[in-house]
């Protein structure tokens, strides 16, 4: 299999390229912006091509070169960039995905595997939200609740449209909330599990007075990585979107409670309750991910303490 992967010096697709080499593959990751410090352990070993995913010659080039068979498409502006210049934002997540389908056609590339979000859901409310928490499916309402949900709704629908229109596989993976190394420095705020941990490694005191007890479908990355190369290799799919997570609700107490198991001494206290982070709409939700399960054979393998273990290994392995 050679994979393509768009986006693939970030977060995920450092992960995603280390488990394919795992695996006997060589990934090609393409970026724009070649920044080595996720991939710094295997930057030798797999194919870096710096481009633009708005360059439509270039993602062609890319995949000729390389003899591309398989194409996840992870390139996006996350949710604060997005904000910040929602033009780009459309472009790179529109168009951009439209060069990623446009090329899949030309070079004949029968599947491409996006990556997707619950931001596509907007708000959790109902029996789905607090304090029920009963687990989301697939058609849980749409409703974007900021722009970076809307654009994932719309290129979802394109990858649609081109499986439906010219036959390219188009598979949308949804994504819980994810940790994973290099969310802290790349989506600030959003990062909160990462903050904890690295602020944990870093010796200094972590105290916050309420959200000990909120519940969430919180995954990590090495789960990310494993879903999207489920969803490349499976054969005969007949399903085309799903709700990848870990299918059960984690809270910040089970992180510290981690956490302080490899650092004994590490000063962190949060205060009981949920959450409240200052966020008008809440998508705090338990993912139901049975039709990942059945129809890609996903089964989470990082529980919060694996999770934690990893994350702290990678980072002290990427800055030894
Ligand atoms: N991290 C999460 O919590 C989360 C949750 C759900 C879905 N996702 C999705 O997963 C994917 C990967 O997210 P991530 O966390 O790895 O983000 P990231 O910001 O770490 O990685 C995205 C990569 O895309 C690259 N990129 C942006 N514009 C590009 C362009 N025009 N051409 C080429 N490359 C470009 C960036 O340089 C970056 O390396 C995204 O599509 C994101 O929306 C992430």
């Amino acid at each position: 299999m050679n994979v393509l992967i768009t986006g693939g010096t970030g977060v995920n697709g450092a992960v995603l390229a280390r488990l394919l080499l795992s695996e006997g593959d060589r990934p090609v990751l393409f970026d724009n912006r070649m920044d080595f410090s996720l991939i710094a352990d295997i930057k030798e070993k797999v194919d870096l091509v710096e481009g633009d995913i708005l360059d439509p010659e270039a993602l062609r080039r890319a995949i000729s070169n390389h003899h591309i068979t398989h194409v996840a498409h992870l390139a996006a502006l996350m949710p604060d960039p997005a904000e910040a210049n929602p033009r780009m934002a459309v472009k790179i997540g529109a168009e951009g995905t439209v060069n990623v389908l446009e090329a899949a056609r030309a070079c004949k590339i029968p599947r491409v595997v996006f990556t997707s979000s619950k931001a596509v859901y907007g708000e959790i409310i109902g029996d789905c939200g607090h304090p029920k928490f009963v687990p989301v499916r697939e058609d849980y309402p749409q409703k974007p609740a900021d722009l970076y949900g809307a654009i994932k709704v719309c290129c979802e629908a394109i990858g649609n449209y081109y499986r439906e229109r010219y036959g390219v596989e188009f598979v949308s993976l949804r994504f819980a909330s994810i940790y994973g190394p290099g969310k802290e420095v790349r989506h600030g705020a959003l990062s909160f599990y990462g903050q904890l941990i690295e602020k944990v490694m870093r010796g200094e005191e972590v105290n916050l007075p309420e959200g000990g007890d909120q519940v969430n479908d919180v995954m990590y990355v090495g789960d990310v990585a494993l879903s999207i190369r489920l969803a490349l290799r499976v054969e005969r799919l007949h399903h085309w979107t799903f709700n990848i997570g870990t299918g059960r609700g984690s809270t910040p107490r089970e992180f510290v409670t981690a956490l302080k198991s490899l650092f004994p001494h590490a000063r962190i206290e949060i205060g009981p309750g949920p959450s409240q982070l200052g966020r008008a709409k809440s998508s705090y939700c338990i993912f139901d991910i049975s039709a990942a399960r059945e129809h890609l054979g996903y089964a989470p393998i990082y529980d919060v303490e694996k999770g934690v273990c990893d994350y702290v290994e990678t980072i002290r392995r990427l800055r030894a």
